[in-house]
């Protein structure tokens, strides 16, 4: 076999063999391939798609070129649920906890912030004391002893995808369906797990900014779930605004809290209610959503999913007494109120000016190597469809250097989109895909 055979295969959209396919990635995993022969080869898939079959073998071959980790003592069924990223999105934070309290578990890998888009490893790491997995051993005794085990992507798992990854950045092909959906699913493949909910998130603050693109994205992503057997269900949910009020680290792990308490903003309940209850119906006991709902609301009632967020805290040998006490949590010294210019209806907040705000204040990366300032970010007065009069407060910036104080202030003023006109409450949750 010949790489440069396969390339044009690929260009003349014939379609690969299983056996092509594994003979090319051992040559990128060998370290055999030249960078010119994989990026052309990268954009013979940009332009010329893959089939279902290719797709799924793709995604086989990368899942296996690095560690699986099982969970042979946690017997629970599992749930994966995976955010395709966004902005306020702090929706593990929540669900986790609740997916245990329901007598299930959570097993997935979790990502760090980058950009405008924020990571739940970075949330969880402003508790002090808080250490994310990093090993197989370490997520497999957390997993084993509360039912959530949250892990670090790691060089161990899918590190083809690093590879692959690293030369679709510089040669303008990260933005192809079946590379995304093969480099996803790789790395939720890699986890063993029952039932992946993929959370698509739709917007002008998602990597998807239309359901055109999010429902493809989706299906590539659910074959792939059915041709290996693995249950997948994507739910899209807007981010045309960010998902709850608060937009940063300790701040979000606080909205985690106060949702847990059950004091949530309703867009970031549903989307929570929504995977909740999927993945409830998904184990197959109970067949009505309405009573899957209603075993959400009960969990966050009687503080059971409260106990399990403290829980996975201290076993991640962070401090629980930050639930009852925010004291405890990083406090920016200084805050900023964003003022509204004029009055009328909130018709948008644009998420990812929102989201940059956030970042040029220190509560993200620009680049990786940059470091966080886990106390500062925004918290949103207003969301859309609000009422504001002129001179009432949009947003609350928190920050400890002022620095970038002025241009965040102008982000927020420039996301903003305040109309004359009654505005409706958006959807929060846009399609479900099973
Ligand atoms: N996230 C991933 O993990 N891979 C992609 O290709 C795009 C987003």
């Amino acid at each position: 076999m010949r790489i440069v055979d396969l390339i044009q295969k690929k260009r003349d959209n014939i379609e690969l063999t299983k056996e092509e396919i594994d003979y090319f990635l051992d040559e990128v995993q060998n370290n055999n391939m030249p960078d010119y022969q994989l990026s052309s080869f990268l954009m013979a898939t940009y332009f010329n798609g893959m089939t279902d079959n290719e797709m799924i073998e793709f995604t086989k071959k990368m899942r296996d070129s690095g560690d699986i980790i099982k969970f042979e003592k946690l017997n629970k069924y599992l749930v994966d649920k995976h955010s395709t990223g966004g902005v306020g999105d702090k929706v593990t934070v929540v669900l986790a906890p609740i997916i245990a309290a329901l007598g299930m578990g959570t097993t997935k890998l979790s990502g760090r912030g980058l950009g405008h888009t924020g990571g739940t490893i970075d949330k969880f790491e402003s508790i002090k004391g808080f250490k994310f997995s990093g090993t197989k051993e370490e997520i497999q005794k957390i997993a084993n002893a509360c039912g959530i085990g949250l892990m670090g992507s790691s060089d161990k798992i899918v590190p083809l995808d690093k590879k692959i990854y690293a030369l679709r950045d510089v040669t303008a092909t990260v933005a192809s369906i079946p590379l995304i959906a093969s480099s996803i699913m790789s790395k939720k493949l890699a986890v063993q797990s029952d039932v992946i909910i993929l959370d698509v998130k739709v917007g002008d603050g998602a990597f998807m900014k239309d359901i055109n693109s999010a429902s493809l994205l989706a299906q590539a992503m659910i074959k792939i779930g059915k041709g290996v057997d693995r249950k997948t269900y994507a739910i899209l949910t807007n981010m045309d605004e960010p998902l709850g009020k608060s937009i940063g680290n300790a701040v979000e792990i606080i909205e985690g809290i106060e949702a847990l308490k059950g004091n949530y903003e309703d867009d970031l309940f549903e989307v929570v209610s929504e995977i909740a209850s999927l993945a409830i119906l998904s184990k197959g006991d109970i067949k009505d959503k309405n009573e899957a709902k209603k075993m959400v609301k009960e969990v966050i009632d009687n503080k059971k999913a409260l106990e399990k967020l403290k829980e996975f805290i201290s076993n991640s040998g962070g401090d629980k007494d930050i639930v009852d006490n925010y004291e405890l949590l990083p406090k920016a010294k200084n805050e900023y109120k964003v003022i509204s210019k004029k009055a009328g209806y909130v018709e948008k907040i644009k998420a990812e000016e929102i989201g940059h705000a956030a970042m040029i204040i220190g509560a993200g990366r620009r680049t990786k190597e940059d470091e966080l300032d886990y106390a500062a970010g925004i918290i949103l007065s207003k969301k859309v469809s609000d009422y504001v009069k002129e001179g009432e407060v949009l947003a609350t910036i928190l920050y400890n250097n002022s620095e970038s104080l002025e241009d965040s202030i102008n982000n927020i003023l420039d996301a903003y989109v305040i109309s004359d006109k009654k505005v409706e409450k958006p959807k929060s949750i846009l399609k479900i895909i099973e």
